[in-house]
């Protein structure tokens, strides 16, 4: 039964226990008690949708119960944070476009790169690789090198809509005016104010839901660059070390692992070095 704080009934100790070790045991995201009203006011809603009477109610409705597949799925959603944008934290796509495309560029035998945005939520940071992978093969006239950008998330509606993207225009405002003018189409419905990534670039683009802390399942062994940006903040440090170990071992060897900007894997022992900041090179 609830205890009603704030309009939103509150979730009781043990039921904060119960959602945040399986919460961390699956996903890997830490659900400390500081998180507890932001839990209550994700998962009330879902209780009620589901006609339940407590959050114990729902929790064993979506853990245990095989008729909960759906709402297991809308549950992984509410429980993780989606927060991205185009060309976020910046100072790593000028690393990319100026120092790390045109050395990949400039190899004479080389005839793919391959990319790959963990935790890639809605699709903005990969179509941001794709808009400057896409710029450099063309720029550097290197038509012989075929390029792939995969995007990989545990959210089933956040992998959806990076597989439409579509974007609010308002959204594109940090993607720089020639990357623009060459990938984006704006809506034909002025009312809408959307834009659309070109079928062009949306052609080598692939996108979908994987954990990274259990195996996901990863088109290549050979990634050329791998995001990982914004989702190892939320996991402890074992499950750090197990996802970035889980992406190095898909990497080829001389590719660059670029973290968020407060996110490390110094200390942990893996094959790659520094090279910029959070920015790592495998060995
Ligand atoms: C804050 S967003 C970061 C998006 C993007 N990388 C960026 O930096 O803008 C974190 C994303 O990590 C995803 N995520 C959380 N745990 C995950 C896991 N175990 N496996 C895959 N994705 C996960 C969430 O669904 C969410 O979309």
């Amino acid at each position: 039964m609830f205890t009603l704080t704030a309009g939103i009934p509150s979730m009781n100790e043990a039921e904060l226990r119960k959602f945040g070790g399986f919460i961390e045991r699956e996903f890997g995201i830490k659900m400390p008690a500081t998180k507890k009203s932001l839990l209550e006011s994700r998962l009330f809603k879902r209780v009620q949708a589901c006609g339940l009477s407590s959050y114990s109610g729902y929790f064993d409705f979506v853990t245990k119960d095989p008729k909960a597949r759906d709402e297991f799925l809308r549950f992984v959603d509410l429980v993780s944070t989606h927060e991205t944008s185009f060309f976020r934290e910046e100072r790593h796509f000028n690393f990319l476009r100026e120092t790390v495309l045109p050395a990949l560029c400039r190899e004479e035998g080389r005839r793919a790169i391959s990319v790959l945005s963990a935790a890639c939520s809605t699709g903005e940071e990969a179509y941001s690789l794709g808009m400057l992978v896409n710029a450099a093969v063309q720029d550097h006239r290197r038509s012989d090198i075929s390029f792939t950008v995969e995007g990989v998330d545990l959210s089933n509606r956040a992998i959806a809509m990076a597989q439409r993207g579509v974007y609010l225009a308002e959204s594109t405002e940090k993607i720089p005016d020639e990357l623009r003018r060459r990938y984006l189409m704006v809506s034909r419905d002025r009312s809408k104010d959307l834009c659309r990534i070109v079928p062009e670039l949306r052609r080598r683009m692939s996108f979908h839901t994987g954990n990274l802390l259990g195996k996901p399942e990863l088109e290549s062994h050979r990634y050329d660059i791998v995001f990982c940006r914004n989702v190892l903040i939320y996991f402890n440090q074992a499950n750090q070390r197990q996802a970035v170990a889980t992406l190095l071992d898909h990497m080829a060897s001389g590719g660059f692992l670029f973290l968020g900007h407060s996110e490390s894997i110094m200390g942990f022992d893996l094959p790659a070095s520094i090279v910029s900041h959070a920015v790592f090179r495998k060995d």
